[in-house]
């Protein structure tokens, strides 16, 4: 079994990422697994170079600081001849339909100048995952629907040219899948959201952290209970909440009188889980030569693992 995952540095790395993502990861352990930021992807909707390489930087140190070994970590773009090799082999195979069906798509194409890149992007996430020849890939329910097209390019490229890819399979955390906007609970937490008080930042410092919590919206039901249909974005708190201590949502509910107390609770809960982690990340992007290192070793590793298949791959299709 082989495990892979990915976060894309359009953004600085929130608790959604967090705690749907990034410490699972730190979490699970098999040798082989791989975790990567995926800045290539990042290129798909407007952004600033110097930006992008500045936050690509960011969020390895977040991964290695929450504890995904620095062995298993690696930068997309430094496989970028790979990479790119092998989703032109996979858009060959993808129909423009299946593409232009992306959620993802649908809810960013909005606005004049769509990037063509947009649309194609799940096929650089197919080639991500069939490259290394991962079995599971452990995301938040947002890239689902991803995951799921990588299977079936798998599927399709092995039916026409020969067996090459293996399948993955999605998984899913069983708390914190979909972490919503603190402002609006129908919304997920976004690296994109605009008005960012609802978003809380795995480097936001421990006041920052504190205001927005105490900022987040609640309902005029007055009651802490666990009914995520009825009261939303009190579900939300107490998933989060669950989340950082480790219980259920329903028992991180038990006595917790009121959303004061409630908002007190989650505040701390979240602090006491990002303090460490800011921590080491303020230090690794203090030594940028260690994390160079990493980032080295890392494209080594994950570039031998995806040669062999990366041939076959060109050579059945006729490459070559
Ligand atoms: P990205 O950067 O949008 O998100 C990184 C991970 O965080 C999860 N996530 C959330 N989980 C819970 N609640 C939220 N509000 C929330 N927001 C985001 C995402 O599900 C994801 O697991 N395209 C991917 C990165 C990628 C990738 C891959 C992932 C590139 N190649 C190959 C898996 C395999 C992305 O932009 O994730």
């Amino acid at each position: 079994m082989t495990r892979l995952s990915g976060i894309t540095p359009s953004g600085h790395v929130h608790l959604g990422n967090y705690l749907g993502a990034v410490r699972r990861w730190a979490r699970e352990d098999a040798d082989g697994d791989l975790y990567f930021v995926s800045d290539l992807h990042a290129m798909t909707t407007p952004y600033r170079p110097e930006l992008l390489r500045a936050l690509t930087r960011e969020q390895l140190a977040v991964l290695i600081a929450t504890g995904v070994p620095a062995d298993r970590v690696f930068v997309q773009s430094d496989l970028t001849p790979e990479l790119t090799s092998l989703t032109w082999v996979l858009q060959c195979v993808t129909t423009y339909g299946e593409a232009a069906r992306m959620t993802q798509f649908k809810e960013k194409s909005t606005g004049a100048s769509v990037r063509l890149g947009l649309l194609t992007y799940p096929t650089l996430m197919a080639a991500d995952i069939l490259l290394p020849g991962a079995t599971e890939v452990p995301v938040g329910d947002d890239q689902a629907q991803h995951v799921e097209l990588a299977r079936t390019l798998a599927r399709r490229f092995n039916g026409t040219y020969g067996e090459v890819f293996v399948m993955p399979k999605a998984i899913m955390p069983p708390v914190a899948a979909r972490v919503a906007d603190l402002s609006d609970p129908s919304r997920k937490m976004a690296k994109s959201a605009r008005d960012s008080i609802g978003v809380l930042h795995v480097l936001d410092e421990p006041d920052l952290l504190s205001r927005k919590v105490k900022r987040a919206v609640t309902d005029n039901h007055a009651r802490v209970e666990y009914r995520p249909a009825e009261q939303p974005a009190v579900a939300n708190l107490l998933e989060i909440l669950a989340a950082c201590t480790g219980d259920g949502p329903r028992d991180a509910a038990a006595g917790l009188d009121g959303y004061a107390a409630l908002k007190d609770a989650v505040a701390e809960a979240v602090i006491e889980e990002l303090r460490p982690v800011r921590s080491r990340t303020l230090e690794l992007l203090d030594d940028p030569a260690e994390l160079d290192k990493i980032r080295a070793a890392g494209a080594v590793r994950a570039r031998e693992r995806g040669a062999h298949r990366l041939a076959s791959a060109l050579r059945l299709a006729g490459l070559g």
